[in-house]
């Protein structure tokens, strides 16, 4: 799958109201600072001037934000969303704002007939936690199609790869080829998140 536009399509901050238009979407969740943003700018191709803001203060985003892109897949162009969700569990973030994300996410997780799956992202360096495990949770009883992503792999060291990051996989209590090591800072990853996107495209087309 080749990324041939991006642009940013809009955003919604109440829970149960609607995406900017009816394409197929693919959401991505995750902790507050987990690196949403800057693998939404990496994989859109977008390193130097980005679509998604990258936080310098951590809970930032706190509304759902919709980025259309067009892509070549199998010849032709399709259309799709990719959304990033607002990160949970930043300890700053005032109560009243806590308060508010869970039935955003919730309604958009569980009411949005166009989402084609979900994919949850988990900080390579201290695996999940309570709340991202909540989360995998949640998503597996909403029946939401799921990939995880580990980030910020270029942080860890050989050891960390050999012998942490087996047992993290472990403990997130998914299956192994479901998990995909990525760095928005050295682009590793990329190729296969690609790839997972295109073949959930490509389920969804075949199914239309
Ligand atoms: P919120 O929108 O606040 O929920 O955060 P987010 O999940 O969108 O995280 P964001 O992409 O804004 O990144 C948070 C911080 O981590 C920034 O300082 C990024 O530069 C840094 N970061 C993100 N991804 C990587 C990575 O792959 N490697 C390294 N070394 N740093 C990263
Ligand atoms: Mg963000």
């Amino acid at each position: 799958m080749v990324i041939k536009s991006v642009s940013f399509a809009g955003a919604i901050a109440k829970p149960g109201a609607a995406p900017p238009g009816r394409l197929p979407q693919v959401a991505f969740s995750g902790r507050s600072n987990v690196g949403k943003s800057s693998l939404i700018n990496r994989l859109l191709g977008r390193t130097r001037t980005h679509v998604a803001r990258v936080s310098a203060t951590p809970g930032k985003t706190q509304e759902i934000n919709f980025f259309e892109v067009c892509a070549g897949l199998n010849g032709r162009d399709t259309r799709f969303y990719l959304v990033d969700l607002p990160g949970y569990g930043y300890a700053r973030v005032s109560k009243e704002a806590r308060r508010r994300w869970k039935p955003l996410i919730e309604r958009y997780l569980s009411g949005t007939g166009e989402l084609l799956g979900v994919v949850q992202l988990i900080d390579a360096r201290h695996g999940p936690t309570a709340e991202d495990r909540r989360m995998i949770e949640f998503l597996a009883q909403a029946a939401v199609p799921s990939l995880f992503v580990l980030t910020k792999v270029d942080k860890l060291g050989a050891r960390d790869r050999q012998v942490r990051l087996p047992e993290m996989v472990d403990r997130m209590g998914v299956d192994a080829d479901q998990i995909v090591l990525f760095s928005a800072k050295t682009g590793e990853g990329r190729e296969e998140l690609l790839d997972s996107l295109a073949a959930l495209l490509e389920e969804h087309e075949g199914a239309t």
